[in-house]
Formats: C-alpha cells, sequence, structure tokens
C-alpha cells in the first residue's frame, strides 16, 4: 500500500508566535486525525522554526517536519544556503524540491534540482519533487508534454531504487495560490499519466508505489474530492494550511 501524506508549506509565513500556536492547534487535533504509519503529515515551515517543529513531533510519530528547500551543494562558503546534511542532522525527514516558486523566481532548473535530490537523498531526506505546467501549456493543450520533460529532465536520471524513495507533488502552476483548483477529474487525469510514465520507464511496481500530491489551492471544501480520485495519494497544501482547524479538515479528508 502506498503513503497517503499530507503536507503543509507554509512558504514565507507565520512569525515566531503564529508558528508556536498552529503548531500547538495541530498537536491538540492529533487524536482525531487517524493516522497511522501509511497516513502521514509533513509541516514544512520557514527554516528557523524547523528544529522546534522537529523536536515537538518526536513525540507524534506520524507527524513529520520537512524544509521547503536545501542546497545543491554538499557544505561550505555559500551563505545564505542550508544544505541537506544539516537539514537531516535536525531530524527532518522530507524535503520539498523544485517548486515552481523556486523554479521561478530562483531560477532554479531541473538539472540544480537532480543534484539537490542527490544531496537530500545521500543524507536519506526523502525528496517531494514537484511538477506541473504553467497556465499557457495548460491552454495551448500541451500540459502532457510539460509534465514528462520536466520528469525527463530531472527524476527520471534516477535510478529505480533512487526514484523507490521520493514522493511527487502534480502542482499545475495556475492553480498555485490562485483559488483555482484544477478539478478532481483534471487533477486525477495527470496523476494517472504520471503515474504510467513512471511505469513505463521504472516497472509496474514501482508506479504503484509512488505516492504522488496534488497541490494548487486545496482547501477543507475541495478537499474530499481531490484526494477520492484512484491516483491521488494526498496533497501538498499552501494558504489552507496556515489554519490549524482548515489543515485538520484537509488531514482528514
Ligand atoms: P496553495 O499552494 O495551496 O496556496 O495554492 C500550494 C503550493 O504552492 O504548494
Amino acid at each position: 500500500m502506498r503513503k497517503k501524506i499530507i503536507t503543509g508549506n507554509w512558504k514565507m509565513n507565520a512569525d515566531k508566535n503564529e508558528a508556536v500556536s498552529l503548531v500547538n492547534g495541530l498537536l491538540e487535533k492529533y487524536g482525531e486525525l487517524n493516522l497511522s504509519e501509511n497516513k502521514i503529515v509533513v509541516i514544512a515551515p520557514p527554516f528557523p522554526y524547523i528544529h522546534y517543529i522537529s523536536s515537538v513531533f518526536i513525540k507524534h510519530p506520524y507527524f513529520f517536519a520537512g524544509a521547503q528547500n536545501c542546497s545543491e551543494y554538499e557544505k561550505g562558503a555559500y551563505t545564505g544556503e542550508v544544505s541537506a546534511k544539516i537539514i537531516a542532522s535536525l531530524d527532518v525527514k522530507y524535503v520539498i524540491i523544485g517548486h515552481s516558486e523556486r523554479r521561478q523566481y530562483f531560477r532554479e532548473t531541473d538539472e540544480i534540482l537532480l543534484q539537490k535530490i542527490y544531496r537530500a537523498q545521500k543524507e536519506k531526506l526523502i525528496p517531494i519533487f514537484c511538477c506541473g505546467e504553467s497556465l499557457e501549456s495548460r491552454e495551448a493543450g500541451d500540459h502532457f508534454t510539460f509534465i514528462k520533460k520536466q520528469l525527463d529532465d530531472c527524476v527520471f536520471h534516477l535510478t529505480e531504487e533512487e526514484f523507490g524513495n521520493i514522493v511527487i507533488a502534480y502542482e499545475p502552476i495556475w492553480a498555485i495560490g490562485t483559488g483555482k483548483t484544477a478539478s478532481p477529474e483534471q487533477a486525477q487525469e495527470v496523476h494517472q499519466f504520471i503515474r504510467q510514465q513512471i511505469k513505463e520507464k521504472y516497472s509496474e511496481s514501482t508506479a504503484e508505489q509512488t505516492t504522488i500530491l496534488y497541490g494548487g489551492s486545496v482547501t477543507a471544501k475541495n478537499a474530499s474530492e481531490l484526494f477520492a480520485e484512484k491516483d491521488i495519494d494526498g496533497g501538498l497544501v499552501g494558504g489552507a494550511s496556515l489554519k490549524a482547524d482548515e489543515f485538520a479538515a484537509i488531514i482528514k479528508a
């Protein structure tokens, strides 16, 4: 059975007090969430809170801390960067790699992202690799080609064993932070396509085991419809992860 994962990506939000109350709000609901080995939650806060969160989560076995990014370099004179090794040493288990905001604002290419994945895996972090088409690509109807290229140019360079230790997140750029969610049918169609590509590249069993998350304006309202689709194994949630009640409702869905 593949893992179901809800990841909260706080992006560059929440000051210290807000972060603490958000975490407390989620911990209060921990017992209601029905989590297990195969149904887990990852919270990816801004770096300054990551160790606080991973320490608090030690007593909550199905909550994990995640990073929003890691450096493509191993260590050394890279002012402002945070390495996979530093992240892993803070009891963090996951790292988001290739979010469209990193690709767009920080010019991260698939080549750079592949280096980040190698760094992360070397430290036993699990990369959550984001892919997804732009609005122009969707409107032109070439979104499958767009996504296939992102896979080919990055994660499909991994061996089957390496690929077995990543999570994929499909995040259509036009749905991120816009309030415009992909319909369950649109999302399912792409998830199925991604799973098929994994099958063709590696094997049926790897395709069946890969967790594929949907991200882009997931809310408590639309979560259960999206998660009911057979190839959608959870969500990567931005805005709605900043409210404990709403995020808990998404986890329950
Ligand atoms: P959103 O962000 O839920 O605010 O649309 C999703 C994401 O960027 O991961």
